[in-house]
């Protein structure tokens, strides 16, 4: 099956990497979760500018679990394997452990990256210090030592200081060409900025590009998000215009604005589809097509069906302002968070929370729901199902939680919501939320939950 371009995916990149064929993209640049034990945080932005309110967007802490095992145990089964010996060896030598799990992960995809390249193709793996001298390994593995192009070193300015150790400042890009006969036109790079760096002319695998500081324009406030600057170098020099270029970890998709930009096809996967949304949202309102994400409740309910999770973050990002929580457990059972504008001085923002259900409704999750709401004192609940509920014990019960009140306006603190309702364009009366990314009073309601939906 071929892919769509200039379309973005939803899903796990191996899930979707897996149905497409062999020999079709010209570039791939990925920026997996590096296994760097750091957790990503969105700062929810409010004037005091503190922490209370921190929300994870993914979590790239590795642990060895049943399905590192699966995966350890696939790729020692498989004698054909590429990476089979640079696994096994280590194996032998990290044991079972995190960095190990990481290590088959990356290598069950990385084989599909191959497959996919055209024989002119090139691949530039981004990853940091933490792991790239296993991940340059594996890559030896299975695209071969001899495609091996260059260890790019990107500093970025930016960087905690320690008495202990030097200060870390730079990631690491490892660039790869599926053969011999691969398109590479070199970056120009002013010789100021070469001067500036101390290095010879043509030496230019350090690269000086600042990462995004907080006044950055193009910052959309995604953790992990790269500047423009840096995937254009990357385009411009391994791709021509009209060229395939893939992305399969895309985040806020910096490879697609800028593959976007220079003329060329791109494609673009995440497993969030918050991410995927703010793409189409934010960064490139153009309509772009995404595959994966529900547009009619049918496909709801199949991904409530086939991944509970996604479903549900899904879910709660209907609603303008709330961003998923990334906790699949616990938490009293909140999938997602928004903070309400408290005029005149959102410094006084006030909790919003959401509750996602793909299954039938039940009276005791609503229960369980109304008590989270009241336990973190929180001024607004929705709590979204599939179907709209017709429970008239639902609807007292939610009557009973009461009211609230901002500026001359009453709001339910209680409200019961649907994904049937969302595809019929019917919302609940929501109060005045704040943008979980820059902190400001969302004035377009609708503009964060339109994108998902039928064009
Ligand atoms: C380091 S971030 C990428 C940031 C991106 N380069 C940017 O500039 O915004 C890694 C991304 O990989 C996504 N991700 C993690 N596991 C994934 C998987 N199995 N398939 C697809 N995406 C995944 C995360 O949701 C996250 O957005």
């Amino acid at each position: 099956m071929s892919f769509s371009t200039n379309t973005l995916y939803y899903g796990d990149c191996l899930d979707w990497m897996e149905q497409w064929d062999d020999q079709s993209v010209d570039l791939i640049y990925l920026d997996p979760p590096f296994n760097s034990k750091s957790q990503y945080n969105i700062l929810f932005g409010n004037r005091s500018g503190g922490v209370d309110a921190q929300y994870r967007a993914f979590n790239d802490t590795w642990a060895w679990d049943e399905g590192a095992a699966d995966r350890l145990a696939r790729i020692e089964n498989a004698v054909a394997h590429p990476a089979h010996k640079a696994i096994s060896g280590f194996h032998t030598m990290l044991g079972k452990c995190g960095m190990l799990g990481y290590l088959t992960y990356m290598a069950e995809r990385l084989v599909h990256m191959r497959r996919l390249l055209k024989p002119t193709g090139s691949i530039y793996l981004h990853c940091d210090p933490t792991a790239s001298h296993y991940l340059k390994a594996v890559m030896d593995a299975i695209f071969g030592q001899n495609n091996f192009r260059n260890e790019v070193v990107w500093t970025y300015g930016l960087g905690g200081s320690s008495k202990r150790l030097y200060s870390k400042k730079h990631d690491i890009i490892l660039f790869y060409s599926r053969g011999d006969e691969y398109y590479f036109n070199k970056p120009w790079v002013p010789a100021t900025s070469i001067r500036m760096q101390g290095q010879k002319k043509g030496a230019l695998d350090v690269w000086n590009i600042p990462s995004l500081n907080n006044m950055a324009k193009e910052r959309l406030g995604y953790p992990t998000q790269k500047p423009l600057a840096l995937l254009n170098r990357i385009i411009e020099a391994s791709s021509k215009p009209g060229d395939i270029t893939l992305d399969p970890f895309c985040g806020c998709g910096t490879a697609i604005e800028s593959a976007h930009n220079l003329g060329r096809k791109f494609v673009g996967i995440d497993i969030s589809a918050f991410a995927i949304e703010l793409i189409r949202g934010k960064r490139l309102d153009l309509g772009i097509p995404a595959k994966g994400i529900p547009a009619d409740l049918h496909s709801a309910r199949l991904l409530a069906r086939d991944s509970p999770f996604n479903f549900e973050s899904w879910a709660v990002t209907r609603l303008p302002g709330f961003i998923p929580n990334t906790k699949q457990v616990g938490d009293g059972g909140v999938d997602g968070k928004g903070k309400i504008a408290v005029k005149p001085d959102n410094f006084q923002s006030r909790l919003a929370l959401a509750q996602a259900k793909g299954g039938k409704f039940n009276l005791s999750s609503l229960r369980d729901f109304l008590h989270v709401t009241k336990r973190d004192n929180a001024a607004f609940g929705c709590y979204i199902s599939l179907n709209d509920v017709r429970s008239e014990a639902a609807a007292r019960e939610v009557a009973e939680f009461g009211r609230f009140q901002i500026g001359a306006t009453e709001y339910s603190r209680m409200n019961l919501w649907s994904i049937e309702n969302y595809f019929d364009n019917r919302y609940p009366p929501m109060p005045p939320m704040l943008d979980p990314y820059n902190g400001k009073k969302i004035r377009d309601k609708l503009a964060i939950h339109r994108y998902g939906r039928k064009q």
